[in-house]
């Protein structure tokens, strides 16, 4: 059975990326139909709009989206800024496809261990962020600004099944790992964060298998960078979740290498989900070969395990990925003295190449 795959190239260094992504899954043999479609900045310069609704449309009927980056200078001052690639294009993107859960492995890999910017980083890093995605004070209302604009309100909002759905990820994806959950928060302060660790607590009775802990968010921030490795799966809210996950991709050395899923409910066997790397748009490389395409291609094996079920295929791309790596081949980001420098394509390629030669 062919799989559908929607496919937003979107902005910056995206389509160059996301080419080198479906080059390796061809490769994989994974049997998977490309439909492209605009979004982001993109959609702005072709539609007018950064989510057209074709874009959407597609992505509802495909079984996953693989997506590149979103965003770039030339449209951070477009007007209203509900025509801005972020909150015009991703944020309604996450609430529309109903991507509530935001998975992002940090892991350090073989060749690159030495490449963490911390004393200790020699010690592997293999931890995963479960972000929510799709509530708290991304979305929560009202949002405004009041007395002539001279005040500004967020807020931050989590209702119970929200709160629930995504500790049920966490928990199963902690079942499926080391059993270890650290639920992050800001307890001592917030209501939101009171109500979080109240339903995670309870539903930790479900999960007898794991440990779970409570953190409180700026210690976690601290943890993270004195012993990375004392973690397994930690689960938080969305803001919380996006300052983490950057911090815990950095410690890695290699925030070029990180995938990311963001998945929805169970449609039958499979998990919709949108797969994307976690670096960004980078339109200062954009078009000379320099990007590094390994974290789109991580993501794709993410699509691969999650939405299509198919984890040996996806652990095999994994394993090309180490080993294009081991042959000592780096783009520019993760260049050092005794390794070759090659470009996006030949990175492509030779992973791509592991895959068939196997
Ligand atoms: C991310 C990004 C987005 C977020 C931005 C671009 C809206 O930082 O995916 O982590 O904050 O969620
Ligand atoms: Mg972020």
């Amino acid at each position: 059975m062919s799989f559908k795959v929607a496919v937003l190239p979107g902005d910056g260094i995206g389509p160059e990326v996301i080419d080198e992504a479906i080059k390796v899954l061809k490769a994989a043999g994974f049997d998977g139909e490309y439909e492209f479609a605009a979004f982001g900045g993109a959609g702005y310069d072709e539609c007018g709009d950064p989510l057209p609704p074709k874009t959407l449309d597609l992505c509802k009927a495909s079984d996953a989206v693989l997506m590149g980056a979103v965003g770039g200078p030339k449209w951070d001052n477009v007007q209203p800024i509900t025509k801005r690639p972020e909150i015009g294009g991703l944020l309604p993107l996450r609430r529309e496809l109903n991507l509530f859960a935001n998975l992002r492995p940090a892991k350090t890999l073989q060749a690159l261990l030495h490449a963490s910017p911390l004393k200790e980083g020699r010690s592997r890093i293999d931890l995963m962020v479960v972000r929510e995605l799709t509530g708290g004070i991304y979305f929560g209302e009202p949002r405004e600004r009041r007395d002539n604009g001279n005040t500004a309100i967020d807020s931050m909002v989590y209702s119970r099944s929200e709160i629930e759905r995504i500790a049920k990820r966490g928990f199963e994806v902690a079942m499926s790992r080391r059993q270890h959950l650290v639920s992050v928060d800001k307890a001592n302060v917030l209501e939101t964060s009171r109500l979080w660790r109240e339903v995670v607590d309870e539903m930790a009775k479900d999960y007898p298998k794991v440990s779970l802990s409570h953190m409180l968010v700026d210690n976690c921030a601290m943890q993270l960078v004195r012993d990375p490795s004392q973690f397994d799966v930690i689960l938080t809210e969305n803001m919380f979740g996006d300052i983490l996950s950057d911090e815990a991709s950095m410690i890695t050395g290699s925030l070029g290498l990180l995938p990311s899923a963001s998945l929805s409910d169970a449609k039958g066997d499979n998990v919709f989900g949108l797969y994307e790397p976690v670096h960004g748009s980078a339109p200062d490389i954009a078009g000379q070969g320099r990007a590094n395409p390994l974290a789109a291609i991580l993501s794709a094996s993410m699509m691969v395990k999650y939405s299509f079920g198919d984890d040996g295929t996806s652990a095999r791309i994994d394993n090309a990925v180490e080993k294009a790596l081991g042959q000592g081949l780096r783009t520019a980001d993760i260049f050092e003295p005794g390794t070759n420098i090659v470009s996006t394509s030949e990175m492509g390629n030779a992973v791509a190449e592991c895959l068939t030669q196997e």
